[in-house]
């Protein structure tokens, strides 16, 4: 496994392109859930400079962070509540262009201004969310969501 990341310039689908075989290198052969969640976490980081990625994980009735870049967050979020929370509750991806317009955002950094979520799903059930925050606004679209639903498809819960 190559240590090093090889990190792109490029419009947002030529970085990913170059970022996906890299993740699927990094995640081969290895089986543990966290470590393969902090190594996707941190080769996003790397190559996009978001202001906050990670993964909550759904523990009971509650998301609970997970492996993360970026400042402390909220450690608990309910099912319905806030993105993370609604994206579980909906088993779909929300992209949020002005977070102050999204009722319920859970603010856990007033940095953040836009973010995506992407529920982890096996068999149709959603075992957790990855979850980008912008501090610019507008910052995620449906290339954002194509590729990073991609990217969760490789994990396994
Ligand atoms: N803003 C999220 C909470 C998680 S943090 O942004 C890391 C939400 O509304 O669910």
């Amino acid at each position: 496994m190559a240590e090093d990341l090889h990190i792109i310039n490029g419009t947002k689908k030529e970085q990913y392109e170059a970022l996906i075989p890299q993740i699927k290198g990094l995640l081969v052969g290895e089986t543990d859930l966290v470590a393969n969640l902090a190594n996707v976490a941190a080769a996003l980081k790397e190559q996009f400079h978001w202001w906050w990625i990670g993964f909550y994980l759904v523990k009971k009735d509650e998301l609970v962070l997970g492996p993360f870049q970026g400042p402390v967050a909220c450690t608990r979020i309910r099912k319905g509540r806030g993105v993370c929370g609604s994206s579980w509750e909906q088993a779909r991806t929300l992209i949020v262009p002005d977070v102050e317009k999204f009722p319920g955002h859970i603010a856990c950094s007033s940095a953040s201004r836009s973010e995506i979520v992407v529920p982890l799903l096996h068999d149709g059930e959603v075992w957790g969310v990855l979850d980008a925050d912008s501090e610019l606004l507008d910052h995620y679209d449906e290339t954002d969501q194509y590729y990073l639903e991609m990217i969760v498809a490789l994990l396994q819960p």
